[in-house]
């Protein structure tokens, strides 16, 4: 399968006090066409800045300072405004973790699906863009009759779904989903998760999908990013990264989530808490919480190293290879 984004050498800081913060750090994967890719972290892991770079939605003072974001063969961190412009909603379509930023609440709900789709399609008359909203609402579960609703006549769990039908409205390639689903309660979730599955499975698109719940990401991502202190310290399929974790913070996220399947037991968190970016600690960021550390964790700065279809960034780990 061919690779519809190319992220190699990511790296964004934000610039505000006398030095800047690096909230991702060299950033590389790859996404294939029509691939789910999980990224999970605790808050303040670099999520959403990777996002935001991603998208080339971010705003100063994130800066990206280096790296190449290849779309389609097209490098977005050179694409000017216009070009990007283009781009988004056709090709890269973005829905955030609460439905209110994206939906426009003076709004008739179908209305804003008419302005979206008819700014991208000046072919497309008013009355047949009305019939296409209502389809594109029935895609995610919600009845026709809904289309002449505003926000807030709709539940949370609508609002967000209308949020995904919305971001699928122009048939994009790829979706970055970025806590879709924080705001709504368990049953919603899954549903909203069942419905990306299958869209995906119908329309073919790829979905970059952050969470800091990677229990969730078992149930829907092809592939699992695990990111700490902005970068990424371990990658790969979603069987074998929660199967058989090898970074001893993805062991300890594993623990600190149940799985949605399975029954309840006493749940692990890691103790201590995310480092200060502002003042990152030396060596591997996660030796001062690891169990597992030894001499020179906290001098030597791990690579991320692949065997196979799975990446960790662990002195553990001195080829990639787990030797236990
Ligand atoms: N506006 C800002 N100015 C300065 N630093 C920032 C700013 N926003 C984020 N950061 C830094 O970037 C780090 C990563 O933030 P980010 O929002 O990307 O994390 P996240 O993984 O999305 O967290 P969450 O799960 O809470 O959404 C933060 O810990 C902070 O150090
Ligand atoms: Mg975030």
């Amino acid at each position: 399968m061919s690779a519809v984004l190319v992220v190699e050498g990511l790296t964004v800081d934000y610039v505000t006090g006398a030095e800047p913060v690096r909230a991702c750090d060299d950033v590389s994967f790859e996404l294939r066409r029509g691939e789910i890719l999980g990224v999970a972290g605790e808050s303040g892991s670099g999520k959403s800045t990777l996002i935001t770079a991603l998208t080339r939605l971010q705003r100063p003072p994130a800066v990206t300072t280096a790296g190449r974001i290849e779309f389609h063969g097209t490098d977005l961190v050179a694409l000017g405004p216009d070009d990007l412009r283009k781009l988004r909603w056709t090709s890269l379509a973005i829905v955030l973790q609460s439905a209110m930023d994206a939906l426009n609440p003076v709004m008739r709900v179908g209305a804003q699906f008419v302005d979206v789709l008819r700014a991208h399609d000046k072919t497309l008359s008013r009355k047949d863009a009305w019939t296409r909203a209502a389809e594109l609402l029935g895609m995610v579960g919600i009845s026709a009759d809904r289309v002449r609703s505003y926000p807030h006549e709709l539940s949370g769990g609508m609002r967000q779904r209308a949020s995904i039908a919305l971001a699928l409205a122009c048939g994009p390639e790829l979706v970055v989903m970025d806590e879709p689903t924080t705001a709504v309660d368990v049953v919603m979730q899954r549903q909203i998760l069942a419905q990306v599955l299958r869209l995906r499975r119908e329309l073919g698109f790829a979905v970059v999908f952050v969470t800091h719940d990677l229990s969730l990401l078992l149930e829907l991502a092809d592939r699992i990013a695990i990111m700490y202190g902005g970068r990424i310290v371990e990658i790969g399929t979603a069987e074998s990264l929660y199967g058989k974790p090898r970074h001893p913070y993805t062991r300890g996220l594993r623990d600190s989530f149940p799985p949605l399947r399975s029954p309840l037991r006493k749940l692990n968190g890691i103790p201590g808490s995310p480092p200060d970016l502002r003042n990152p600690p030396p060596g591997c960021p996660f030796h001062p919480r690891c169990a597992d550390r030894f001499d020179g964790c906290d001098e030597q700065r791990p690579e991320l190293l692949t065997i196979e279809d799975h990446a960790v960034a662990c002195r553990l780990y001195p080829s990639g290879e787990d030797q236990s």
